[in-house]
């Protein structure tokens, strides 16, 4: 109530020494007066006949900043953009980055699975999930390489029952889910926590033994 009738004395006219209020009564009671006053202010605000005009602002205080807006330009910045490239090899917060980019040689050697042995039905639900949506597409829902948009690829998707997928380390694995393989892309920003992965790794050795033991 004290901000309108602020508003309405700076934009109708000071108020005298001793005098209370000189918002017109229009004969309503306070509380309508109130609401007709406000309601005036939204037709105000909501009227807007050519559509490429601007509509009246009646309080700017926060329209026009000095801060840079996602998109904007700046003719003074490289390239013009007003958003700055982070430098090199910074890294967002909380992200540890991945440590055997374009090694999958170290990856195998070194990386350790955190989730080695565990087949709890948890692991492998989070696993199988992950793999029916990102992989069987390809690989297919067994991993045998029979995913149904197999037969339209000119290099075909491996079987991940070979024996080569079946003595790779977990850490291969990992990194080819991680990083991609040859004609395979990437999939650590589809599947970002790591855990999944790792479940995703133990899920595809699950289906290997399956597939040993028929
Ligand atoms: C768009 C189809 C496609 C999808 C989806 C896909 N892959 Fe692949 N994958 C391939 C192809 C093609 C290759 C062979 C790439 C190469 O070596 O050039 C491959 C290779 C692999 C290999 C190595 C096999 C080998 O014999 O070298 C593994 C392991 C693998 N994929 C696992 C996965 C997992 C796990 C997923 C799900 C996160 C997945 N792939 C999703 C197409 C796909």
């Amino acid at each position: 109530m004290y901000f309108i009738d602020n508003l309405l004395l700076n934009y109708f006219g000071k108020k005298n020494e001793g005098e209370i209020s000189v918002v017109p009564s229009m004969g309503l009671k306070p509380t309508c007066r109130y609401a007709a006053v406000v309601l005036m202010m939204m037709s105000l605000i909501g009227c807007n006949a050519k559509k490429d005009q601007t509509n009246i602002e009646l309080i700017q205080d926060m329209m026009d900043q000095i801060s840079v807006k996602a998109q904007d330009w700046d003719a003074d910045k490289p390239e013009m953009r007003a958003n700055l490239v982070p430098p090199e090899k910074s890294v967002p917060r909380n992200v540890t980055p991945y440590k055997y980019s374009g090694k999958p040689l170290d990856a195998e050697t070194k990386l350790e699975n955190p989730l080695r042995g565990n087949f709890s039905p948890q692991v492998l639900e989070l696993g199988k999930k992950k793999f029916d949506i990102y992989c069987a597409i390809c690989h297919g829902s067994l991993g045998r390489g029979d995913g149904s948009v197999a037969p339209k690829m000119i290099l075909p998707p491996p079987s991940l029952m070979s024996q080569k997928v079946i003595d790779f380390k977990d850490g291969r694995i990992f990194h080819i889910i991680t990083e991609g393989q040859g004609l395979m892309g990437p999939y650590s920003t589809q599947i970002v926590d790591e855990k999944s992965r790792w479940a995703l790794v133990n899920y595809i050795r699950t289906l290997q033994k399956n597939t040993q033991t028929k």
